[in-house]
């Protein structure tokens, strides 16, 4: 279909009386919906909305209850539910329209690998509140510890070359950081090409798993590990000096069921504007919040390292580095760190 033409989805749809009965509260905000009103919204009685009011109560939800309000959401808790998320959601073109959540899982891009095999629509995410197998770029492990960070996945079918699937990186990266500026006010950059950092130390990456055939991509698995409320602790020592957390930079908790939705807007977003012929407005937006142009960088691609001064981003995503025999290349892939 046409992106342009594409219509708006509501994930609330998606959502089962759980979802419906926050969404029904977060709406009504302190002046309070009452039992007879969900009831009637969602079909059902009162006794049995009454009846998972309870069960959000034993998952930690604080509802409060009042004969003259009605229930209000009060507190939530510090999980992540799949229809807590899609009832922030908002309506969205593609990403975000169906989420689920693990408990624990090997690797959320497995598990949105499989899916894709199974010929599930693009813009499904998948939570795990912790990873036995996080993998990142270059086949680095990725530290994924319990029900502190946010590990995910979203199944993507751009209508790209596979020369072009840097640009799904570079709008990864400007989504990330846009939905941790607005929700903390910190002021991540980004380093080329997927990495979130504070000065020298990353809080979050994000890993693209294509499946392509010569000229078009068939899927895209793009995952995402955010270190937000993680302590130094929770990691390796080996990466401890290069890494940092949300709740590190901004000296508080920060509350991951918000960022993960702000995350999925600004990637639905940013997704649509790249369907519709925009990359080059989120191009200049990755460049003006990259720490990596200007800077004298070595790039190392297999066996192979060249350095020079990263210039600018080209149309397909690719860094531009002034070689120190004056050529510029094209790098599309590797690692590439700041020269000290
Ligand atoms: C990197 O910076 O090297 C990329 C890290 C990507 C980690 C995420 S966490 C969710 C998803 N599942 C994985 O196994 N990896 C990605």
């Amino acid at each position: 279909m046409n992106p342009t033409l594409r219509p708006a989805i509501d994930p609330a749809a998606r959502m089962s009386a759980d979802g419906r009965i926050l969404s029904a509260m977060r709406i009504a905000g302190e002046v309070g919906v009452s039992g007879a009103e969900i009831a009637r919204q969602l079909g059902v009685s009162r006794a049995a909305v009454w009846a998972r009011i309870e069960e959000l109560r034993k998952l930690g939800y604080e509802i409060g209850a009042s004969p003259h309000h009605g229930y209000v959401l009060k507190a939530t808790p510090d999980l992540l539910h799949a229809d807590d998320l899609l009832s922030r959601m908002g309506k969205v073109r593609a990403i975000g329209r169906d989420i689920r959540v693990f408990g624990e899982t090997n690797s959320t891009n497995d598990i949105v690998e499989k899916l894709a095999r199974d010929g599930v629509a693009e813009g499904i995410a998948v939570f795990a509140e912790t990873q036995t197998k996080g993998r990142g770029r270059l086949g680095r492990r990725w530290v994924s510890p319990q029900g502190c960070g946010l590990w995910f996945s979203v199944l993507l079918r751009p209508n790209l070359r596979p020369q072009a699937a840097t640009q799904l990186t570079v709008i990864s990266a400007v989504a990330v950081a846009r939905a941790i500026e607005r929700q903390t006010g910190l002021k991540p950059e980004i380093k080329w090409p997927n990495d979130i950092v504070f000065g020298t130390r990353k809080c979050a990456g994000i890993l693209i798993e294509l499946s392509a055939e010569l000229d078009h991509i068939r899927h895209v698995v793009l995952g995402i590990g955010i270190d937000v409320n993680v302590a130094m602790d929770d990691l390796p020592p080996e990466v401890r000096p290069i890494a940092t957390s949300l709740q590190v930079e901004a000296g508080r908790k920060i509350d991951r069921a918000e960022l993960a939705a702000a995350v999925l807007r600004e990637l639905d977003a940013a997704y649509h504007r790249l369907n519709t012929g925009d990359f080059h407005e989120i191009g200049d937006e990755w460049m003006r919040r990259c720490s990596t142009l200007g800077k004298r960088v070595q790039i190392r691609t297999g066996d192979r390292v060249s350095a020079g001064t990263a210039e600018a981003l080209d149309e397909e995503g690719a860094l531009l580095v002034r070689t120190d025999h004056g050529r510029v290349e094209r790098i599309m892939g590797g690692d590439v760190t700041l020269e000290k």
